[in-house]
């Protein structure tokens, strides 16, 4: 357990608003058939929506409050999304399962939540070894441009805003790096969230993480060194070029022949 249940539940809220890249994986798991096996899940963005387009998945994340907010949310939308979804209770860098997956994801970032290379290296050994013949990893991780990172640090950026369903409240996201270490890569920057109440009163949450800023070439060596290649690399979630100035770095990977 890493976490707790506020922080759970607040991590549902926090980033329901986030579906851009949910029609990728969609489409994926959907042509694959699943089951998928859904890495780093958290409390369920993605693996619901898989569920609900009637995709069995297998959600494994190291924190029990996640997966506990997973599940309610799972049973919450009926007993056909709930039959599909299996928590795993798991260490990403450590785990063996009975199943071989057609399709592994870690969407989101969540390879970045892995600081050291040794743990990078250790999670994709786990990933290869639990696809099943043919079976595809999709991932996503940020484009770093440390240039820019260094050269916002302590900037505050402004984020999303939208209106929580459930409180009417008004939440404003921003954002701003506290620090890089160039030696590890690692970056650290916090997550703010204003709830802003009807009557104007605003209650902040500020989160604080740290994050391995992978370079392209640095995935592909390590995505070698796991026995998995790129089979296609994009820089978002509608197909956009993998380029300088792209948000993300999408990857659809298979086994090394
Ligand atoms: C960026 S969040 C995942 C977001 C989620 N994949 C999505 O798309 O909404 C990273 C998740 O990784 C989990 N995590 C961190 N270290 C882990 C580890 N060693 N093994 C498994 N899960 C881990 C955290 O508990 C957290 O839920």
């Amino acid at each position: 357990m890493i976490g707790d249940a506020a922080a759970a539940r607040a991590f549902a809220a926090e980033h329901a608003h986030y579906t851009e890249d949910l029609a990728m994986w969609t489409a994926a798991a959907t042509a694959c058939g699943g089951p998928v096996l859904d890495l780093g899940s958290a409390s369920g963005r993605v693996a619901l929506a898989l569920a609900r387009a009637g995709v069995e998945v297998w959600a494994l994340d190291a924190d029990a409050f996640m997966l506990t907010e997973l599940a309610q949310a799972a049973a919450d939308a009926g007993a056909d999304v709930a039959a599909r979804v299996r928590t795993v209770p798991g260490d990403m860098r450590d785990f063996s399962l009975t199943t071989r997956f057609p399709l592994v994801l870690a969407t989101m970032n969540t390879l970045q939540v892995l600081l050291d290379p040794h743990d990078h290296a250790e999670c994709l050994r786990c990933v290869r070894s639990h696809l099943a013949d043919g079976g595809e990893f999709w991932f996503d991780v940020t484009l770093p441009d440390i240039g820019d990172v260094v050269d916002q640090m302590g900037l505050v950026r402004a984020g999303h805003e939208h209106v929580d369903e459930a409180t009417g409240e008004r939440w404003i996201h921003s954002s701003w790096y506290e620090g890089y270490d160039a030696a590890t890569q690692t970056a650290s920057y916090a997550l703010r969230v204003d709830h802003v109440a009807g009557d104007g009163t605003s209650r902040p949450a500020v989160r604080h993480h740290d994050v391995h800023l992978f370079a392209p070439a640095e995935l592909t060596h390590l995505l070698a060194r796991s026995g998995l290649r790129v089979l296609q690399s994009w820089g978002g979630f509608a197909g956009e070029a993998l380029e300088d100035g792209a948000a993300h770095q999408v990857y659809r990977c298979g086994v090394a022949s």
